[in-house]
């Protein structure tokens, strides 16, 4: 099989990291791979914020659970902030998934295509690290807090600008699960018009 394509159906979600951090330069590839992504307009206003300071780390999980925690569950919620919310109220919550790096996709606030831009650049740097070997996790717990005051105050001491909005990020590390077989497609119909 091509390799480009077999390198898309043999990425995986990474929930479980060895703590190694990565080296400088499988990161910068990785960062760079995200860079090089297509943009509307190639406008190219994604911010990438790469975190691998531990206690940065540890200080927005702190929060990141600790805002979680405050929120309400009611019915029809999208299932995965359900899960997160419960899982931060029992405490212990690390939204990461204890990978030594993080990397935010930011974009300009109220710009239309910051999300789309943001996916493609997500998507870009996941296919990347696979290709490395390197397991990598799009986590949107940062996303779905863009706009509690806590996480965005943190978050802005540590490179967000004030006209900026999280679309996603990237937990990234060597990863510590078996390897698993792609997941089935069940979804994502093609119709053929021909
Ligand atoms: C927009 C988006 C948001 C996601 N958010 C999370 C997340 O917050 N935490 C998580 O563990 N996985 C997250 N995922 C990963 C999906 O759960 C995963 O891609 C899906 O279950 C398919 O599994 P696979 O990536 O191993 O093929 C997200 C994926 C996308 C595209």
């Amino acid at each position: 099989m091509n390799e480009v394509i077999a390198n898309i159906k043999n990425r995986r979600s990474i929930r479980r990291y060895k703590p190694e951090q990565l080296s400088d330069e499988e990161l910068s590839g990785i960062l760079e791979a995200g860079q090089f992504a297509p943009s509307g307009g190639n406008n190219q206003t994604t911010h990438l914020i790469a975190i691998q300071n531990k206690d940065v780390l540890r200080d927005l999980k702190r929060l990141v659970e600790q805002e979680l925690s405050k929120m309400l569950i009611y019915e029809g919620m999208y299932k995965s902030l359900e899960a997160s919310i419960k899982a931060a109220k029992k405490g212990g919550y690390d939204f990461i998934y204890h990978a030594p790096t993080l990397v935010v996709a930011a974009n300009r606030t109220g710009y239309g295509n910051a999300m789309a831009d943001c996916a493609c650049v997500l998507e870009n740097m996941m296919l990347a690290a696979t290709s490395l070997r390197i397991g990598s996790c799009w986590i949107n717990q940062i996303h779905w807090l863009d706009e509690n005051p806590v996480t965005r105050t943190f978050m802005r001491q540590h490179g967000l600008a004030e006209n900026e909005t999280i679309c996603g990020s990237l937990a990234l590390g060597y990863s510590a699960m078996k390897e698993q077989p792609p997941l089935k497609r069940t979804g994502n119909p093609i119709t053929y018009v021909r």
